[in-house]
């Protein structure tokens, strides 16, 4: 099977010889002349939450164009802006009813604007979130559609008679609960919807839809947008038969039988279109990030499209789902790492708990956030960040339904408590409302604001933001970080992940302690090309290597040395 891998990767370097973009993307290990997205360091903003800049108690974008000094000094050098369209927020956004406008709790087009070129100054690209699948029920077009069935938009969603009275087309469910029919009296129909009823899904199998789709994208490239995430791409298209899902045995968290979602996910459709997407993102030379939840690294190397066609960077959001052990990472890395594709790093997002929460023992909290930060950012691949990760922001989970928000936990109280917690206001100081809001905010902010936030942990060297901003800058100092190969060591390790990242420039070396316990390491690299060698320090915590010698890492609990290898 290597052997094979290799031969394609030879014959895939030939053809694209001179293209230097496809060339990088097919033989990422050693070769110069990166695309910018290869390098970069995406950080993933949360727009009612990261700065209210006019006292409402919701982000907004100037907001963010204030903190742009912020992110540089971070050494961000792609914003994603989860969605700032107009939008009756149900879904907090990703109920967009105009795709080619900003939602006025949130700005205007002139301020996104500025935002760009603000951004832009700053070297710091702006990504926008694209809402593939369904559009607000509020939406011109879907308030046509639903108007009859012979009108001008009615075959942009999906519409369906029931199998007989109250009962809707097949099995289907939401994954938001409940039926993924709804009932439209107007019609006599049922129209599909993969999240909230108000979220019909589109019917991409009409070229209408596409074209409209595409010509939004265009709209947002011309101002300057860099690329896009897309959402929840795996739900694109559904079996046009309707064929009832599998049942499972179980229940889900929500109370319903479990079901493969055989017919309603995944389809092989999904991926023409994600080709057509990408060249239409190709004439402006932008960049495709996927939401793409696969459940192995083969699924995952579907996304990138047999030449590099499909997505550059389908997200690994795999590694979200990994318990805290270094067996564990170590074997997804090295999979990920061999697969086709440039790998495309995420600990956590705005519909998961915060790494933080999600890793922290009660004890090493702060340690174990430092540790994840040395590993995921210094491996090979694209990192993306979630906004508060780098200060260690803990989840702020509801503690009484009445103050739920998000509307899965309001249906799912308690097993499923929603999305809240990990969507509370970024910690700027340790203010009231941690500064970000001089009102009253739409989501509480944490006791732990006190000492995590922006203002205190800068003043500090030894807090978790100063060790961020320094792992991000030697990403971009230390050439084999960027560009060297990913090389695992000291396999069979129970406890310690170790690794090489070698390039023609030299190379850096990285070992983690995933326990509690302290641990130590040894390494002989003789057989990496670096007889006798001996290692420089570029940062660490709970972690030492006296005299610099490779025969005695010592590391405390989830302590983190990232060494520079000298001769
Ligand atoms: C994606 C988004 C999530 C949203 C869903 C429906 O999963 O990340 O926040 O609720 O799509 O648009
Ligand atoms: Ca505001």
């Amino acid at each position: 099977m290597r052997n094979r891998t290799g031969f394609f990767a030879v014959v895939l370097l030939l053809a694209f010889a001179c293209t230097p973009s496809a060339n990088a993307q097919q033989n990422p290990g050693n070769t110069p002349g990166h695309a910018w997205w290869q390098h970069a360091v995406i950080y993933e903003v949360y727009p009612r939450s990261f700065d209210d800049s006019n006292g409402d108690g919701i982000g907004d974008l100037n907001g963010i164009t204030s903190k742009l000094d912020y992110l540089k000094d971070l050494g961000v050098d792609a914003i994603w802006i989860t969605p700032c369209f107009p939008s009756p927020q149900v879904d907090f956004g990703y109920d967009v009813s105009d795709y080619v406008n900003i939602d006025p709790m949130y700005g205007t087009l002139a301020d996104f604007d500025r935002l760009v070129a603000e951004a832009k100054k700053r070297n710091i690209r702006v990504i926008l979130d694209f809402v593939v699948n369904h559009t607000s029920d509020q939406h011109p077009w879907f308030v046509d559609s639903k108007s009859s069935r012979t009108s001008a938009h009615r075959d942009w969603y999906i519409w369906r008679d029931g199998k007989g009275p109250g009962q809707p087309p097949n099995n289907w469910l939401s994954t938001f609960g409940l039926s993924a029919w709804k009932f439209d009296p107007t019609t006599n129909q049922y129209y599909y919807h993969y999240f909230y009823p108000e979220q019909p899904d589109l019917n991409w199998r009409n070229p209408e839809v596409e074209k409209a789709m595409f010509d939004v994208t265009r709209f947002w490239y011309k101002r300057g947008v860099a690329g896009f995430r897309l959402d929840a791409v795996d739900s694109l298209f559904e079996d046009p038969n309707l064929t009832d899902n599998p049942v499972l045995p179980g229940k889900d968290k929500f109370g319903r039988p479990n079901m493969e979602e055989k017919y309603d996910k995944k389809l092989p459709e999904v991926h023409v279109e994600l080709q057509r997407l990408r060249k239409v993102a190709d004439e402006y030379d932008a960049v495709l990030i996927g939401e793409t939840w696969t459940s192995n690294v083969a699924e995952l190397e579907q996304y990138y499209g047999n030449n590099g066609n499909e997505l550059q960077l389908p997200m690994d959001l795999m590694l979200t789902d990994l318990p805290l052990s270094a067996a564990a990472f170590r074997e997804h890395i090295k999979a990920v790492d061999a697969a086709r594709g440039w790998p495309t790093y995420v600990i956590t997002n705005h519909d998961i708990q915060r790494s933080y929460s999600r890793y922290a023992d009660g004890v090493h909290n702060d340690d174990i956030a430092k540790m994840m930060a040395g590993f995921y950012l210094t491996l090979r691949g694209t990192s993306i960040m979630y906004y508060g990760e780098e200060i260690g922001m803990e989840n702020n989970d509801p503690k009484r339904k009445e103050d739920v928000k998000d509307p899965i936990g309001i249906l799912g109280w308690p097993e499923e408590k929603g999305r809240d917690g990990e969507r509370t206001p970024m910690q700027w100081n340790g203010s009231t409302n941690a500064g970000f809001t001089t009102g009253k905010p739409w989501l509480p902010v944490p006791e732990s604001a006190k000492t995590h936030n922006v203002a205190a942990e800068s003043g500090n060297p030894n807090s978790v933001l100063s060790f961020y901003k320094q792992v991000i800058h030697l990403r971009k100092t230390e050439p084999a970080l960027l560009e060297g190969a990913y090389i695992p060591l000291n396999e069979s390790d129970p406890n310690v992940i170790s690794y090489l990242r070698k390039s023609k420039d030299g190379a850096v070396l990285v070992v983690l302690n995933f326990s509690a316990k302290p641990q130590n390491a040894t390494f002989d690299l003789g057989t990496r090309g670096f007889a006798g060698a001996k290692v420089k320090a570029l940062l660490q915590n709970a972690a030492s290597v006296p005299g610099g010698t490779l025969q005695n890492v010592k590391l405390g609990a989830y302590g983190v040395y990232i060494g520079r290898v000298t001769q």
